[in-house]
């Protein structure tokens, strides 16, 4: 467990002292009993700082003490005696939902208050799970009036802007899934609805809370890798086995009219995160369009490649697609003083729980301990208890963070609405460069209203209903033919799925 920090500040605010202390030493109490009557305080620095310093407070008999952030400035008193009230969480959509919801069982921060999808299977096993404690809704607008702090929107991929401008309007915080928005139409209209509810919008992009991802932001944001100058990211998904299911076999279905270029933040999302920069433009690539995909049923390419350049002029190579022949889950950062890289998924490799770094003696500053490790420490106060949570741990960090955020943390690490479009418009403007012969589209910025205005009837898309005459094929070069077989086939293996009794 890593020690408690604290704080000496002058009267000014300045910090004059750093100190750290192990609570759970005898010697560490009576440190910290000294460090407090001698006018220093709490810092906010790692997961679970409160429920630490409460307990200490307790055993030292004190009532309450203020608690700074990591710059020095005030975050909050802690009250020995006062339990911070749960966070109450609705969530709409029972299959990844489904996931997220567990999280309130396992975590003292929030409570799983309502849960809302229209498929009545769905919402019998999530009844099952969750049991009569929770409020069950078909309906998302009568959902919407049940008393939560924040809803998770975990329905469609490419249906979840429309019903996060509702929730924000109706003074909810909002946790959206995959992806945010399915048009720029959609990412204007999302922009103004951020804006004017003054409420957290966060991007539930899992990838950036894996083990390696999550060190590498930490060390370029503690300086220690220097100016971000380069990143690949991977997400290659082969998901040809279980497509009948997460498609529901349905033509019509996202999965199966996404283009390659759609599902692109995982890929994209956690450079961008660690790089802390703006994506300005993007050249796209696009595989040629398998036998495999037809036979999933799918309409995009097997997978996509994007070519980015970040404000600072740095570079992001990025590939993603969900027709690989094999699973990879790959980073690496390249920064002046060094390099950061997760290992490898291939020949049982741990993928993106491991990190390897590396940095330069010549490149960083007299006195930097330098990095040298295959297996550099990613551990923080959540890894104990992220362990054996979905993805590696990270859905668990990603849901604690959105928590953390709602009671008010400012330091809590979430994905806010402007970061995500910098995740998602590349993989998005990606398609264009390719619908345009490989020429290099610029990334619009929507925190500038005047590009709101010139993309607000952009809705280029594959979706009719969204589209209109603007609607876009599947793959660059047509929707490809695929068999009503195909389908049928997929739907017989569905309905044998169900009748074994499973979800
Ligand atoms: N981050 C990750 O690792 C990860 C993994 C899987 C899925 N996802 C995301 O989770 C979301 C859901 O994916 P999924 O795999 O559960 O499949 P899905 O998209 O098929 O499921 C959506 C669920 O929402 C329900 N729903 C849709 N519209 C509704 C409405 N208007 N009212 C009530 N219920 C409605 C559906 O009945 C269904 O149960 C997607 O956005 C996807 O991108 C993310």
């Amino acid at each position: 467990m890593f020690p408690l920090k604290m704080y000496l500040t002058d009267g000014a605010g300045n910090i004059t002292g750093t100190a750290f202390a192990d609570e759970n030493s005898n010697n560490g109490t009576e440190e910290i009993k000294k460090l407090l009557a001698g006018g220093w305080l709490p810092v906010e620095y790692d997961y679970r700082m409160t429920q630490r310093w409460q307990s200490v407070l307790k055993r030292l008999g004190l009532e309450s003490v203020k608690m700074l952030y990591g710059d020095g400035t005030f975050y909050k008193t802690l009250y020995a005696g006062r339990t911070e009230p749960k966070v109450r969480i609705g969530v709409l959509g029972g299959g990844r939902g489904y996931t997220l919801a567990e999280f309130c069982r396992q975590s003292d921060i929030a409570e799983l208050v309502a849960v809302c999808d229209n498929d009545p299977r769905c919402l019998d096993s999530l009844r099952e799970r969750f049991g009569d404690g929770v409020a069950y809704y078909s309906d998302f607008d009568s959902f919407l009036t049940h008393e939560t702090d924040l809803v998770v929107l975990a329905n469609y991929a490419n249906a979840h802007a429309p019903f996060a401008v509702k929730a924000l309007d109706a003074g909810k915080n909002v946790l959206s899934e995959l992806l945010p928005v399915q048009t720029m139409s959609e990412a204007c209209e999302l922009a103004d609805a951020v804006d004017r509810s003054g409420k957290l919008y966060i991007y539930g992009e899992n990838c950036c809370f894996m083990a390696a991802p999550k060190k590498m932001k930490k060390l370029f944001d503690i300086g220690k890798m220097g100016e971000f100058r380069y990143g690949e990211g991977e997400y290659m998904h082969d998901l040809e086995k279980d497509w009948f299911r997460h498609s529901h076999s349905d033509p019509a279905h996202w999965r199966n009219t996404m283009t390659a270029f759609y599902y692109c933040t995982h890929s994209i999302g956690p450079l961008i995160h660690v790089s802390g920069l703006r994506p300005v433009s993007v050249t796209g690539f696009e595989a040629p369009y398998t036998e495999k995909m037809r036979r999933m049923g799918a309409k995009g390419a097997p997978f996509g490649m994007e070519i980015i350049t970040l404000e600072n002029g740095a570079l992001i190579k990025s590939v993603h697609g969900v027709g690989p022949a094999e699973y990879s889950l790959w980073y690496s950062a390249l920064g002046d003083a060094g390099k950061l890289e997760s290992e490898r998924n291939i020949l049982g490799g741990e993928g993106s729980g491991r990190l390897y770094a590396k940095t330069e003696p010549s490149s960083l500053e007299n006195g930097v301990t330098l990095l040298d490790s295959k297996d550099e420490d990613t551990s923080d106060g959540l890894t104990e208890l992220a362990k054996g949570f979905a993805h590696g741990g990270a859905d668990f960090y990603m849901m604690y963070n959105a928590c953390e955020a709602v009671r008010g943390n400012k330091q809590a690490d979430i994905i806010g609405f402007y970061e995500a479009m910098d995740m998602f418009l590349p993989g998005m403007f990606a398609y264009f460069s390719v619908l345009d012969g490989g020429v290099p589209k610029k990334i619009p910025d929507l925190r500038d209203r005047a590009q709101r205005e010139r993309y607000g009837n952009d809705r280029r898309c594959v979706d009719p209903a969204v589209a209109g005459y603007q609607l876009l094929p599947s793959y660059s070069k047509g929707d490809p033919e695929i068999p009503e077989e195909v389908y049928e086939s997929m739907r017989k293996r569905l309905r044998e799925f169900y009748a074994t009794g499973d979800r």
